[in-house]
């Protein structure tokens, strides 16, 4: 018999964006190995590699990449062709380079585009968007979109000041932006405190606003051993330090993504798609 339950609308995808200042920093690190850990809780999570650049979370995950959303924009496969599983049971849209042109869709790509976007974002319980490093139009779109923003940072200087010049662009272009940060590479929690502090203090001080810390991942050889392996450390080593702190912090993201929201990333991507 159907309840009430059954035709309510399952809730939107929340969506993550994990973005960064500088390059290098970690970024395909932490949004794979999320995907992962939270895949294997049993949680529907989709990773769209964004990265219009260099897009490499298919080679992370060692998976053998032909088509991708270009493909499903020119009517060539659908999009359950682009999509693979990934390691742990996440879903992947690997490298999207048919949205470098994305300025240039037609209208029946766009209306193609936004059609199977909005059908994605039900049947997730979590989007994570990989973005490209810096502040290019195509990052801060795909960070906009988003519910959450997870900006990563090394402790090196010119990591912090470029994590800041983002937080910078993306609180100019939108009021009120929220964003957690991630401190990657570091030595101990010591050393990530420090980082987080330093970064929160100029966020206050000059943009008004507050950051909240995300947490770090120590500076770990499994993790560039598991690259060179194509694996996610999550699964190649569970017990290795980075693992520990990738656990944590999908428990912290489990947590909140049970939390209302307003609208769904999909409706926003929606009207940059549109403008
Ligand atoms: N916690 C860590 N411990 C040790 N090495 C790390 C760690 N995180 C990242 N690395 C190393 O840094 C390299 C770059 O990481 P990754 O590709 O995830 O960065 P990125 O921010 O996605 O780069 P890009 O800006 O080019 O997309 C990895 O190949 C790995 O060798
Ligand atoms: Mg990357």
């Amino acid at each position: 018999m159907e309840t009430a339950e059954d035709r309510r609308p399952p809730a939107p995808a929340r969506v993550l964006a994990v973005t960064s200042g500088k390059g290098g920093v970690g970024k395909t690190n932490v949004a794979v190995n999320l995907a992962a850990r939270l895949a294997t809780m049993g949680r529907r999570i989709l990773l769209m590699d964004a990265d219009l650049g260099m897009a490499n979370a298919d080679v992370l995950c060692n998976l053998n990449v032909r088509t991708t959303l270009a493909h499903v924009l020119t009517g060539r496969r659908t999009l359950s062709d682009v999509m693979i599983d990934g390691p742990g049971g996440f879903t992947l849209i690997p490298g999207v380079s048919g949205l470098a042109a994305i300025a240039d869709l037609s209208e029946f790509e766009r209306a193609r585009m936004l059609d199977l976007l909005t059908q994605l974002e039900d049947e997730y319980d979590l989007v994570i968007i990989d973005t490209g490093a810096g502040i290019s139009p195509n990052v801060l779109n795909f960070v906009e979109a988003a519910d959450e923003v997870l900006v990563v940072t090394t402790p090196e200087p010119t990591a912090i000041t470029d994590a800041y010049g983002l937080i910078k662009t993306i609180c100019r272009r939108r009021e009120g932006a929220e964003f957690s940060i991630l401190i990657n590479q570091v030595r101990d929690s010591r050393e990530a405190r420090r980082v987080f502090d330093r970064i929160d203090l100029v966020c206050r001080r000059f943009l008004g606003v507050r950051a909240t810390n995300a947490g770090c991942v120590p500076l770990d050889p499994h993790v560039s051993a598991a690259v060179r392996r194509r694996e996610p450390f999550v699964i190649g080593a569970p017990d290795c330090p980075a693992s520990g702190y990738v656990r944590q912090l999908a428990h912290k993201l489990d947590r909140h993504a049970a939390e209302p929201r307003d609208g769904g990333f999909f409706k926003k991507f929606a009207s940059w798609l549109a403008g």
